[in-house]
């Protein structure tokens, strides 16, 4: 089994303490930030302002994962921030090819997202141009909440169309994850792991090698 990454969320992180969380999981695999607008989904949290600054405050790469609608809009916004991929949600837009082909032309990896009610045959004509599917286990917009366990299913399907396919693709899940159902969402065949509260809990991190240890692989 190839190594399992991982992503902290930084929205569970201390944001008067942003630069020493950074540090904290600064031997995790890529950073996971999550943008919402308050229309996508009823929360609101950062811009591409707080990207720019994460990729200062780290040397590890960055997944923009946009909970906004209009995400064609502000793809230049966070491209220019630095994102080395950007996650864009097919429930978010008609036009998720525009944001696709303005990725590729940017040389910035492509995430799509799916919410935990969208079937995975929505993916059937964008299948080729994904580098990242982030599978969401919960209903996005706010950290804390209860990975739905209907999801291990969906997880176990998308390994396996990953698998019977030629293209290359990371398949992550996002909300959640903690130490007692990592192990078997991994089984499942999730290999990026995104998790925030269970990264950052009350200590912005500084003990994070604590779940890390219950990931396999
Ligand atoms: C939820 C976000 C997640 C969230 C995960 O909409 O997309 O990335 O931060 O947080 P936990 O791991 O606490 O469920
Ligand atoms: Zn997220």
């Amino acid at each position: 089994m190839s190594k399992i990454k991982i992503a902290p969320s930084i929205l569970a992180a201390d944001p008067l303490n942003l630069g020493k969380a950074l540090q904290n999981i600064k031997e995790a695999d890529l950073l996971h930030l999550d943008i919402m607008d308050g229309h996508f989904v009823p929360n609101i949290s950062m811009g591409p302002a707080f990207v720019e600054a994460c990729k200062r405050g780290s040397d590890l790469p960055c997944e923009t994962h946009l909970m906004i609608e209009h995400p064609e809009n502000f793809l230049g916004d966070f491209i220019a921030a630095g994102s080395d991929i950007i996650t864009l949600h097919v429930e978010s837009t008609p036009h998720i090819f525009r944001g696709i082909q303005e990725l590729r032309a940017n040389d910035v990896g492509v995430g799509v997202s799916l919410n935990p009610g969208t079937p995975l045959s929505v993916l059937d004509s964008i299948w080729e141009e994904i580098d990242l599917l982030l599978l969401m286990t919960v209903n996005p917009g706010f950290g804390g909440q209860a990975f739905i366990p209907a999801m291990l299913k969906k997880i176990k399907e998308a390994r396996d169309l990953i698998d019977s396919r030629d293209k290359e693709m990371e398949l992550a899940v996002d909300g959640g994850v903690n130490a007692g159902n990592v192990r078997e969402i991994v089984s499942a065949g999730a290999r990026v792991i995104v998790a925030g509260s269970a990264i950052f809990g009350d200590d912005n991190g500084a003990d994070w090698k604590k779940f890390r240890e219950k990931v396999p692989g």
